[in-house]
């Protein structure tokens, strides 16, 4: 699994809009695009899709090519982690990414809103929600999906670190973000 984190020169993991995007040079991106490129899932949690308003995720036509060599998918899948399920479904990341996102929530939460959100694409539950993190790598890999880029803060990608699951760390940044304009 590769941890992908850009921060600020003072540490943060977010600019004062609460998005990483606005801490990001051109350099950050660039990175972050690349892990991205040949991964098989992209694994997020719900706060950071509903902060980030991530566009969708659409292969561009010289990955996919690379990518179909490779055996992979045309495009990575993200996998938004959610226990209340309050997700932008009517979002464009939702209906135009090139793999409809799955909702990874934990087999605990409220049936009525499990139905809802099946209604909307493909949920998969788990069931130990202090560890999901660790869970879904595992479920993913045993699915044959092993090429994951967690974008996650700091105390994530350490519990994750605390697992023995990172084998690539790729942690970008610089951007004073006390400096940064609203
Ligand atoms: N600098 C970077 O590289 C970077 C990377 C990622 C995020 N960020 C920033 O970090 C902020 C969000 O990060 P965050 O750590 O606060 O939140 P997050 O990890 O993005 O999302 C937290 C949410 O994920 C769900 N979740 C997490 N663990 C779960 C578990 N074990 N079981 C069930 N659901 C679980 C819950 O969703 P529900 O609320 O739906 O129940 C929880 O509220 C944003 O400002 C984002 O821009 C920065």
């Amino acid at each position: 699994m590769c941890a992908m984190m850009v921060t600020s020169l003072d540490g943060a993991p977010a600019g004062p809009d609460g998005r990483s995007g606005s801490i990001s040079s051109p350099a950050d991106r660039a990175v972050l695009i690349e892990a991205r490129r040949l991964s098989d899932v992209v694994l997020i949690g719900a706060r950071t899709l509903r902060a980030e308003r991530y566009n969708p995720m659409r292969a561009k036509p010289g990955d996919a090519a690379e990518r179909e060599l490779l055996g992979l998918a045309p495009a990575p899948v993200v996998a938004v982690v959610s226990a209340s399920l309050d997700l932008p479904r009517s979002e464009p990341f939702f209906s135009e990414s090139t793999v409809t996102p799955i909702v990874v929530a934990v087999d605990s939460v409220d049936t009525g809103r499990l139905r809802v959100a099946r209604e909307h694409g493909e949920v998969v539950t788990l069931p130990r929600p202090s560890v999901l993190s660790t869970d879904l790598i595992h479920s993913s890999e045993s699915r044959g999906l092993a090429r994951i880029v967690c974008e996650r803060r700091p105390r994530l990608l350490a519990q994750l670190s605390c697992y023995g699951l990172i084998d690539e760390a790729d942690m970008t940044g610089g951007m004073p973000a006390l400096f940064l304009d609203p």
